[in-house]
């Protein structure tokens, strides 16, 4: 889209591409997200969308979508990124910043269809986010946020180097769940081992939306 540049964007590791999905993609996408993203009864999330019933957790996605676009301004982006694997849509990476030209900052968060997990997909999602963050658009720091129990994506952090930023005590559904913040600067990321090779392309003329 001439209007929309960001659809150019696309990000490569060896077994992944991440870009914007059309609306039949993100469609697919809903449905890898009704089919199940988290275990039963697991709440992972600040906003429980992934333990609402399936066509409610889909529709969700769908929405999510839009609207991420729908409010986008430099000032406050979230980038929701699909996650295709030979062409199959497996879930969903995201970047977002507010006030990113001034803090520099900027976090992630990531999903994947329960039959995609534990894969090694997960670190590549990140590595893909951390390059586009830290490679394409030169920012300082990059947070991610996990629930305590949740050792996949902590396993994920661990192994890009993140360092501990705090713990915040937060109510999901009328029950209390620590999210333990993890931060990774700018400097660690470039003298880090890099896990994944990733490519960006098509950012030059999309890289005025983010900052
Ligand atoms: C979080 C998520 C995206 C991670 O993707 P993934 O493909 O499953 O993760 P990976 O396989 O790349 O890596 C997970 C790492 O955590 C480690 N890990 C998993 N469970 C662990 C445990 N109980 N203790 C210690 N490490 C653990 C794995 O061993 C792996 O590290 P390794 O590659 O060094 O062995 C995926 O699991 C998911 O979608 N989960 C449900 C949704 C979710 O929780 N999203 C994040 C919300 S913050």
């Amino acid at each position: 889209m001439r209007h929309w540049p960001i659809t150019e964007l696309e990000l490569s590791t060896p077994d992944l591409v991440l870009r914007l999905p059309s609306d039949a993609e993100l469609d697919e996408l809903a449905q890898v997200a009704a089919e199940g993203v988290v275990p039963d009864g697991a709440v992972f999330f600040p906003q429980p969308w992934a333990s609402a019933p399936p066509a409610e957790r889909a529709r969700s996605v769908v929405q999510n979508h839009w609207w991420a676009r729908g409010d986008w301004s430099r000032d406050n982006w979230r980038l929701l990124l699909a996650v295709f694997h030979d062409g199959q849509v497996i879930g969903q990476q995201n970047l977002s910043a507010r006030d990113f030209a001034t803090t520099g900052e900027a976090r992630t968060g990531f999903w994947l269809g329960r039959r995609f997990q534990g894969q090694g997909y997960g670190t590549q999602m990140r590595a893909a986010a951390l390059a586009l963050a830290f490679d394409g658009l030169d920012a300082a720091r990059v947070t991610s946020t996990a629930f305590a129990d949740n050792a996949s994506s902590r396993g994920v952090s661990r192994k890009f180097g993140y360092q501990p930023n705090g713990v915040h005590r937060i109510a999901v559904e009328g029950r209390p769940f620590d999210a333990y913040e993890e931060v990774i600067a700018s400097a660690d990321w470039q003298a880090h081992d890099r896990l994944v090779p990733v490519a960006v392309t098509g950012l030059s003329s999309a890289i005025e939306y983010f900052r």
